[in-house]
C-alpha cells in the first residue's frame, strides 16, 4: 500500500490522525485514536517483556520528560544535537538539508561539516524548491531541541526531553541503591521525546513528538560476557559500515559466533544485537529478509556512541529501508558526563571491589515507527477483504464478541464476556449490522478472534452453551464450549519471552 493509502485506512478506522486535524493539522504531531492507543500499548508491553524481562535486575522507571539545563549542557545536547538546516537568500523558506539531497545522497549527510555539504548544493546545482532560484545559503546547525521557560521569571530554562535515555542515567544512583547494588542493571523506560524537526515528514518516521522505548544497561565491561550458546549460531543479516561505504547494499547474512571471534564485536553487543533481530523477526512478524542491521560509521554515529547498528526494516509504504531501533554501545560517556556536570561521584565498587564508572549498552525502540511498520507489514488487502494480520498478541483487542441476534442472544454474550475477561481476554462486544459486517471490522482491526453466539448456544440442545470462534486469518469455524475457548486463546495473548543471558 502507499503511504497515502495506509494512512487514510488508519485514520478512518480511528487508528490514528493529525493532532489538531480541524486546523489543517500540526505538522509532526499525532493523536492516536482507541484503536491506535491499544496496539501501542501492546507494542511497548511486548517490547517490555522481552528487552526489560532479560533480567530480574532490570527496571522500567517514569520520567518527567522535561530536563533542566543544566542535564543537556552536560549531556552534549546543547552542543551537539543538530542538524543543518539551509534558508534560501530569496525567499527565505527553511530546510533540512539531508532533505534538500535527499535524491543525490539517499545515505544522507551524517557526519559532514556544513562546508562539505554546502559544496555538495553547489555540485548538484541544488535550487531553492520553493522559488527555484539559486540561492541557497551556506548550511547552519540547528539544534533539534525545545526549549522552555521553566518557572515564571524566565531567567531559568528547561527542555523537553530529546531522548529518553536521559531519564536512565539520572537515574542510576537512586536505582543503585533502591536496586540490589549489583552490575548489570537496567534501567528503562517508555516515554514521549520531542524534537523540533526541521522538516517533518514520512508520517510517524520523523516526528517533533514521540515515544521511545529505551532500555539502558549499566555493566562492568572487564566481566559482562553474556553466553553466546542461545543465539550464538544465528544468522544476523549485517550491514557493515565498510562495506556499504565501498557500494555495497545487500546485507550479508553473517553468525553471531563469528562477529565476535573475529573481533569485530564484543560478545556483549553481538548478544544483544542478536536478540534485537529475533525481536523484530519472532515477536513483531517482520520476515527476516525484511530486516537489515546497518552499521553506522566512525563519522556517522551519533556523538555519544562506539559502536551502533541501527536495525533498519523495509517499509514498503515508504520505498525503502528505514530505522526502527538501534543498538548503542555509549562506554562510560554519559556517566561521566553527568558526574562532571552534578558534581556527583557515580563510580560503583564492584563485588570484586573495584571501583569503576559503569559503561552503558542502550537498546532503543521508536514506538512510532514500529507501529507504522507494523502497518506496512501487516496491514492489506486479501482479495476483497482488508485484513490487519497482526501477530495475536499485538492485536489492540484480542476477540470480538458477535451475539447473532440482538435481543435473543446478548445476554448469554454478556455473560461470557465476563468469564472472558475474567480469564485475561479483552473484548469488543459488537451487536451492530450483520455478521459479515462484524467480521470485517474486526478483520480491519486485527482482531485475532471473533466469537459468534447463536441459538444453539441459547438453546436447550446438545450444543447449549456452546460458541463459534472464528480465526482471522484463516476464516476456520468451530464450536466450542466457553472452557475450551478460554484454552485455545489465552496461550496466544502472551507475548514471547527473550532467551536470558547466562554467565
Ligand atoms: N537514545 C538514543 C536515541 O534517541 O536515538
Amino acid at each position: 500500500m502507499k503511504s497515502d493509502e495506509l494512512f487514510a485506512l488508519l485514520r478512518r478506522r480511528g487508528f490514528l490522525w493529525p493532532t489538531a486535524e480541524i486546523y489543517g493539522g500540526a505538522q509532526g504531531l499525532f493523536d492516536y485514536g482507541p484503536l491506535g492507543w491499544g496496539l501501542k500499548r501492546r507494542i511497548e508491553e511486548a517490547w517490555t517483556r522481552w528487552f526489560v524481562g532479560l533480567s530480574d535486575d532490570y527496571y522500567r522507571i517514569e520520567p518527567a520528560e522535561l530536563l533542566p539545563e543544566a542535564v543537556v549542557r552536560a549531556s552534549g545536547h546543547l552542543e551537539n544535537f543538530t542538524d543543518l538546516e539551509i534558508s534560501c537568500g530569496e525567499c527565505h523558506s527553511v530546510f533540512r538539508a539531508d532533505a534538500l539531497l535527499e535524491r543525490y545522497r539517499p545515505e544522507g549527510l551524517d557526519g559532514l561539516a556544513s562546508s562539505q555539504v554546502a559544496e555538495l548544493l553547489t555540485l548538484y546545482q541544488v535550487k531553492c524548491p520553493t522559488c527555484g532560484k539559486a540561492a541557497l545559503a551556506v548550511p547552519r546547525p540547528f539544534n533539534l531541541m525545545f526549549a522552555v521557560d521553566f518557572g515564571p521569571t524566565g531567567r531559568e530554562m528547561a527542555y523537553l526531553a530529546p531522548e529518553t535515555a536521559q531519564a536512565s542515567f539520572l537515574a542510576f544512583s537512586r536505582m543503585w541503591e533502591v536496586g540490589r547494588k549489583a552490575l548489570p542493571l537496567g534501567i528503562a523506560s517508555v516515554s514521549r521525546a520531542y524534537r523540533n524537526e526541521i522538516a517533518p515528514r514520512q508520517v510517524l518516521f520523523r516526528m517533533r513528538a514521540f515515544t521511545q522505548a529505551e532500555l539502558q544497561i549499566f555493566f562492568d565491561p572487564e566481566k559482562f560476557a553474556p553466553s553466546l550458546a542461545a543465539v550464538g549460531d544465528d544468522l544476523l543479516p549485517v550491514l557493515r559500515a565498510e562495506r556499504r561505504l565501498a557500494g555495497q547494499a545487500a546485507p550479508e547474512p553473517t553468525r553471531v559466533r563469528d562477529l565476535v571471534d573475529a573481533g569485530i564485536l564484543p560478545a556483549f553487543y553481538a548478544y544483544h544485537l542478536a536478540l534485537s533481530f529475533r525481536f523484530y523477526r519472532d515477536v513483531l512478524g517482520h520476515p527476516a529478509e525484511t530486516i537489515r542491521l546497518f552499521e553506522k560509521s566512525d563519522q556517522e554515529r551519533a556523538f555519544y556512541n562506539r559502536i551502533q547498528f541501527d536495525v533498519e526494516v523495509h517499509v514498503d509504504s515508504l520505498g525503502g529501508y528505514r530505522e526502527v531501533g538501534a543498538v548503542h554501545y555509549r562506554g562510560d560517556y554519559d556517566l561521566g558526563r553527568h558526574s562532571a556536570g552534578s558534581g556527583k561521584d557515580l563510580t560503583v565498587v564492584t563485588e570484586e571491589g573495584r571501583r569503576i564508572l559503569p559503561h552503558v549498552l542502550e537498546l532503543t525502540f521508536g514506538v512510532d515507527r514500529n507501529f507504522w511498520a507494523l502497518a506496512d507489514r501487516h496491514l492489506g488487502k486479501d482479495g476483497e477483504r482488508t485484513l490487519f494480520r497482526l501477530p495475536t498478541y499485538l492485536a489492540p483487542v484480542p476477540l470480538g464478541l458477535f451475539p447473532l441476534l440482538k435481543k435473543e442472544h446478548s445476554a448469554y454474550a454478556r455473560e461470557l464476556q465476563l468469564r472472558l475477561e475474567a480469564a485475561g481476554i479483552p473484548v469488543d462486544f459488537d451487536d451492530a449490522g450483520s455478521i459479515g459486517k462484524r467480521y470485517a471490522r474486526g478483520d480491519e482491526a486485527g482482531t485475532p478472534f471473533a466469537v459468534t453466539i447463536d441459538g444453539e448456544s441459547v438453546g436447550d440442545g446438545p450444543n447449549h452453551g456452546t460458541v463459534t470462534l472464528r480465526e482471522r486469518d484463516s476464516k476456520a469455524q468451530e464450536r466450542l464450549a466457553p472452557d475450551a475457548l478460554i484454552a485455545r486463546i489465552a496461550p496466544r495473548l502472551v507475548v514471547p519471552s527473550a532467551p536470558r543471558p547466562a554467565g
